[in-house]
């Protein structure tokens, strides 16, 4: 949540960290300001709203200068308004913050420092930090590196802050504790800074990632130094950025989310790229080889993922314990780190992330492993937080998702989940050689068959329209549809902002059913398979009670045709893979109906993409 960049170097710095907010756009976008340093001056420009907004501002401005910083935010402590928008300025304004986290002990550090006669503008925690900063520097007659770290001695709680000083105008000072952080080095003596590479990639490849309480010094005469808040100098560890910039671009669709839902295919099959081949035989995730026979060994499997990526976490629990028979308990990351959990080194924890950032997730993945336990990833962003902290894991492969509901994640994370419980089944032996390769064979065919779900995107308009004005919305499915369901209504909720909920179809009778009438769309994942008797006899309670109902159903169904409003066929697969394919119509069906309701589809009211805040 908030993103924040930052440049130092020959070129004009403001358009740079312009451009790079409006990529970083999708962590928080309630305001955006850049400081810039033009020889003497630090220029401050904030607006409350979308980057939009600060450009527009700015554009009546001079915005010259070759250093500075920039931050787009989602606001936690004030609103959204100018005077709350960051950097914030020291009371001298010689020194401009950005800052992305928390800073959990602001409130005694406020009180201290106004003590010391410091005014502060405004209500954000991040404000303490300048006016520390700077009291310790004039305080001890310090560099500002030093003062720096001196400060975050004083600092509770998770922080990105990137730091610009009048005094020192050939610098920038950056550090991290439990929020994302990267240097990009340029190819003309310059430096980037930001909360992930995507604003970088444009102009370098070779980035460097920090550690939590590393300090970054970016100095154009004396390059690149990092040490921690220890004071001990660290080798920077350069790595090459392996994404290309038209992976952040909207590529001829309308929104972000329309491409993402659409390049599933192509997101899907590099998911599995070399990790399976039916021909011969094997899957394979090479992260976790070596964690193989302790997964099958562990008293438990505990998933700990938040929205979205907890609902992947619950296909995996359907997948792994019935092919692989292992105990999976599936938590909400959020819960699961205070509630006092019972873990021992039996245990397997793993978590599934897109970002790899969000903070619960990265925190429970931390008591997990302070109690002994072995701790696994699957993230989508390569070198984030939780990807390091990992004793092994995996990378979904999706490429960037830059919309703010999560879409083409999903998808790869329950395919990564898939393999995984296939490869565990097969090790362990409680799969047989002809259903291991006919499911092989039929993961294999999964992209193509989401191509031709993507062709029923204008059945699946013209059924968004008849929908686009409903208060609620009931999503069923039964078994590991369920948590299909759960994402269908999750996505629904998230970007047109109507109330809807997702049940396992046989629950419906134990309350819901109330809320059933005719203005009640129900959407109803009713494919072939073991439980279809089932759901179509939870159909008919619907109906008899004038439910609407539109359904998902395997291609040539008749039986639910018939008594349904509205029918999507999917390409008929195994039961286990139904997921991969149910979720497709229903991402499709939010977007129309986020859309026909005048909703911002990539960037919903309150929401960031990175939820680096608990
Ligand atoms: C919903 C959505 C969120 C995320 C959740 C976890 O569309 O995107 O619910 O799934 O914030 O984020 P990650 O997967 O980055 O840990």
């Amino acid at each position: 949540m908030c993103g924040i960049v930052a440049y130092i170097g020959k070129k004009q710095a403001f358009p740079i960290v312009l451009k790079g907010l409006k990529r970083l756009e999708y962590r928080g976008y309630d305001s955006a300001g850049i400081a810039v340093l033009n020889g003497e001056a630090l220029n401050m420009f904030k607006r409350s709203g979308k980057v939009a907004n600060l450009e527009a501002y700015a554009m009546e401005h001079n915005t010259e200068g070759h250093a500075a910083i920039g931050h787009t935010r989602w606001a936690t402590h004030g609103l959204p308004n100018d005077v709350n928008a960051h950097p914030h300025f020291s009371n001298d304004e010689s020194i401009a913050v950005i800052h992305n986290g928390i800073i959990e002990n602001y409130d005694t550090l406020k009180k201290k420092l106004i003590t010391y006669g410091f005014t502060f503008q405004s209500e954000t925690d991040t404000e303490v930090l300048v006016h520390l900063i700077d009291h310790i520097r004039k305080n001890d007659n310090l560099s500002i590196p030093e003062a720096v770290r001196r400060a975050l001695h004083h600092v509770e709680g998770a922080y990105a802050i990137v730091v610009i000083s009048k005094d020192n105008p050939n610098q920038l000072v950056a550090a991290r504790k439990s929020s994302p952080l990267v240097v990009g080095i340029g190819n003309e003596g310059d430096f980037f800074l930001a909360s992930d590479a995507t604003p970088i990639i444009e102009y370098t490849k070779r980035v460097v990632y920090l550690n939590d309480e590393e300090i970054a010094v970016v100095d154009l005469n004396e390059g690149l130094r990092i040490f921690n808040i220890g004071n001990q100098e660290k080798t920077p560890f350069i790595q090459k950025l392996e994404m290309e910039l038209e992976a952040l671009e909207k590529g001829g669709y309308e929104h972000f989310m329309l491409k993402e839902i659409h390049e599933q295919p192509r997101s899907i099959q590099d998911c599995l790229r070399g990790r399976l081949n039916s021909n011969e035989g094997w899957v394979a995730l090479r992260g976790l080889l070596d964690y193989e026979t302790k997964m099958i060994q562990a008293k438990r499997l505990i998933i700990v993922a938040c929205g979205t990526s907890w609902h992947a976490a619950l296909v995996g629990e359907y997948l792994i314990e019935d092919l692989a028979r292992i105990n999976v308990e599936v938590e909400y990351a959020s819960e699961f780190r205070y509630r006092n959990p019972i873990i021992s080194e039996n245990d397997v924890v793993i978590a599934i992330s897109q970002s790899g950032e969000t903070a619960d997730t990265l925190a429970a993945l931390e008591l997990a492993k302070s109690k002994g336990a072995t701790i696994l990833g699957i993230c989508n962003v390569v070198g984030s937080s939780i990807s390091r902290v990992t004793d092994a894991g995996c990378y979904t492969h999706a490429g960037p998702e830059i919309g703010v509901a999560s879409t083409k994640a999903f998808t790869a994370q329950v395919t990564v989940l898939t393999l995984m419980a296939l490869s565990l089944a097969h090790k362990k032996g409680t799969i047989s050689e002809s259903a291991f390769h006919a499911l092989l064979t039929e993961i294999e065919d999964i992209p193509g068959k989401v191509k031709e779900v993507l062709k029923s995107n204008s059945i699946i308009e013209k059924i968004a329209a008849e929908y686009a004005e409903a208060p609620n919305a009931l999503y069923l499915g039964r078994g590991s549809s369920f948590p299909v369901a759960l994402e269908g209504a999750l996505k629904l909720k998230e970007i047109s902002y109507i109330h809807a909920e997702g049940y396992p179809a046989a629950e419906m009778k134990h309350g819901p059913i109330a809320l059933i009438d005719e203005n009640m769309p129900v959407f109803v994942i009713a494919t072939k398979g073991n439980s279809y008797e089932k759901v179509v006899s939870n159909i008919q309670e619907v109906k008899a009670r004038k439910g609407k109902i539109i359904a998902i159903v395997t291609e040539g169904d008749v039986n639910v045709k018939e008594m349904a409003d509205h029918v999507i066929e999917i390409p008929e697969t195994h039961e286990y893979l139904v997921p991969l394919l149910a979720t497709i119509p229903l991402q499709l069906l939010s977007y129309h109906i986020a859309l026909m309701r005048g909703c911002n589809v990539d960037q919903p009211r309150n929401l960031a993409k990175s939820v680096t805040v608990e």
